[in-house]
């Protein structure tokens, strides 16, 4: 039997349960309105965090707002009732491709979901991304902290010297297309004894170069520190030298990098200075959140690079500076060069697929005439053996890059190489045309429904000509010898099949050959 003193206790505990029950949705009604930073843990498990700044409006349940992207946000909806919270964002449409144009072309933007609840003034948020469920927290700020910071002044432009390095198109390896985020110091060194033992380093290939991802922040010096993935950049860079390779690292002129890591902004020198002291010998300088801050013309680009390829120079280490602005302001033109660039990106981002590779590989042929001895063009990095394509589209990848003199940085895991692969990747003949000595531009000999032959002049007097199918069935292809440099009147030819690796009989003044889909007949011709 419970007392009356007990009884009323119950009741009273039933009343407050029935009353904060009712007065609940009053919580749900907190407004929400204003500035949030919602970060985000990185994958890849560094502890480091992404900041990404939305703006949210609360009427009643119904939320919009924006993500506070630059230079237009995203529009946000939601709602927010009973305690709950749900964002999506919605994504504009991809712009439409300019027919012909070398610009880059923007994969459709994700939609971002986010669910979660408020408490105590935050948001805990979980999203789905790629690597999985992803838990975060919103924190309210104020709207200058959303803002990128005010630009820094720039140094007055002036001609860098040619540092003297490149004189070939770069061969090496980078982490990005592969891993993203997921690199590490085990695996860079991995990769360092695979480029090794895989016969890559005999084949050409030097560089090994950590993409995003591996910063932290900066000390209390200032200097730029490195996340856990990496505990000690000196250490890693004499383990590849000891390998007889070389290390490259990258940055950006901007706050963050791409990938929202810590950037060089405000810090060039003392980066250069820090990179020189860990023994890199080849910096990707990428300008992704920079865009934010300055114009994106040729003089702005121009004194942007030129404070990181002055930096470089300064520190008197011979270090490659890849310039990574996405072909942005015609980089080409000669601004990439005077910045102290050995080479540019000239387009987007490659990914592992035949229309990425075909559309940038053969909107190149024009701006060949642009590259020079110690300063490229860069079309990105190689998918070769990644999985996406053919071995016959992997084939022209390599062809096409070769004829083009395009930096060839493999993007693959060099520890789990096919035979396929690695005579894809270490045809030493088709790299023989990248790296030819004396650089004479790729030219287009005819463009015909799909069937691209283009030639290219080597220093010994012989010319590669590659016949490439970019349709979607097998097709004959033919060149024809009147189409060979003036040098060839007369003489009797030399005909060799680089991918056949053997030598090939020309009956009557032209050649001819059926090509597979998206593949390539690769020859070298010489008088005899
Ligand atoms: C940009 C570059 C890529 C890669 C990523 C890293 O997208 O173009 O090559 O470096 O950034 O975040």
């Amino acid at each position: 039997m419970k007392t009356r003193h007990q009884m009323s206790s119950v009741w009273f505990a039933f009343f407050l349960w029935t009353f904060l029950w009712a007065v609940q949705p009053c919580a749900a009604q907190t407004d929400l309105t204003g500035y949030w930073d919602i970060r985000a843990p990185n994958p890849g498990g560094d502890g480091t965090f992404r900041d990404m700044y939305i703006e949210l409006r609360q009427n009643g349940e119904q939320i919009e707002g924006t993500l506070l992207r630059r230079p237009s946000g995203i529009s946000i909806t939601g709602s927010f009732k009973d305690g709950s919270l749900h964002l999506e964002t919605i994504p504009p449409p991809p712009p439409t491709p300019v027919a012909g144009s070398t610009a880059p072309v923007r994969p459709p933007q994700r939609r971002l979901i986010f669910d979660g609840t408020y408490q105590d003034g935050k948001l805990k948020l979980t999203s789905q991304s790629r690597n999985g469920v992803v838990s975060s927290f919103a924190e309210r700020v104020t709207k200058e902290a959303t803002l990128p910071p005010a630009p820094l002044p720039l140094a007055a432009l002036r001609d860098l010297p040619d540092n003297g390095l490149a004189r070939t198109p770069p061969m090496g390896w980078n982490s990005w297309n592969k891993f993203a985020g997921r690199i590490d110091d085990a695996s860079v060194r991995a990769m360092a004894d695979a480029m090794v033992s895989s016969g890559m380093s005999k084949a050409g290939y030097v560089y090994i170069n950590i993409d995003d991802t591996w910063e932290l922040g900066r000390d209390a010096n200032g200097n730029i520190t490195s996340n856990k993935k990496f505990p000690d950049m000196k250490a890693l860079a004499d383990y590849v030298h000891s390998k007889g390779l070389k290390i490259g690292i990258y940055s950006s002129p901007g706050p963050k990098t791409c990938a929202g890591y810590q950037g060089s902004y405000g810090h060039e020198q003392q980066d250069a200075k820090t990179f020189a002291a860990w023994g890199i010998d080849y910096l990707k300088y990428d300008l992704c959140s920079d865009l934010e801050i300055y114009k994106d013309d040729a003089p702005t680009l121009q004194a942007i690079y030129q404070q990181m390829g002055q930096a470089l120079q300064e520190t008197h280490r011979p270090v490659v500076y890849s310039l990574c602005e996405y072909g942005r302001a015609a980089v080409w033109t000669g601004w990439g060069e005077k910045s102290g660039g050995n080479l540019w990106r000239t387009t987007g981002d490659i990914s592992d697929r035949w229309e990425s590779m075909d559309r940038i590989g053969f909107s190149q042929i024009k701006l060949a005439s642009y590259a020079k001895t110690g300063h490229w063009n860069d079309p990105d990095m190689l998918e070769i053996g990644n999985g996406g394509m053919t071995a016959d589209e992997y084939r022209t990848h390599m062809s096409l890059w070769s004829l083009l003199a395009a930096p060839l940085i493999a993007g693959n895991d060099l520890r789990a190489m096919t035979d396929e692969t690695k005579s894809i990747l270490m045809n030493a003949e088709v790299i023989a045309i990248d790296q030819d000595p004396q650089y004479k531009p790729v030219i287009s000999v005819s463009s015909d429904s799909g069937i691209e032959v283009l030639m290219r002049s080597l220093h010994d007097g012989s010319v590669a000509v590659g016949l490439f199918n970019r349709t979607s069935s097998p097709a004959e292809a033919q060149f024809a010898s009147s189409s060979l440099p003036a040098n060839f009147a007369g003489k009797a030819l030399n005909v060799r099949d680089l991918w056949q690796h053997a030598p090939v009989t020309v009956n009557g003044d032209s050649f001819k050959a059926t090509v597979p889909t998206h593949g390539v007949v690769l020859l070298k011709i010489s008088a005899r």
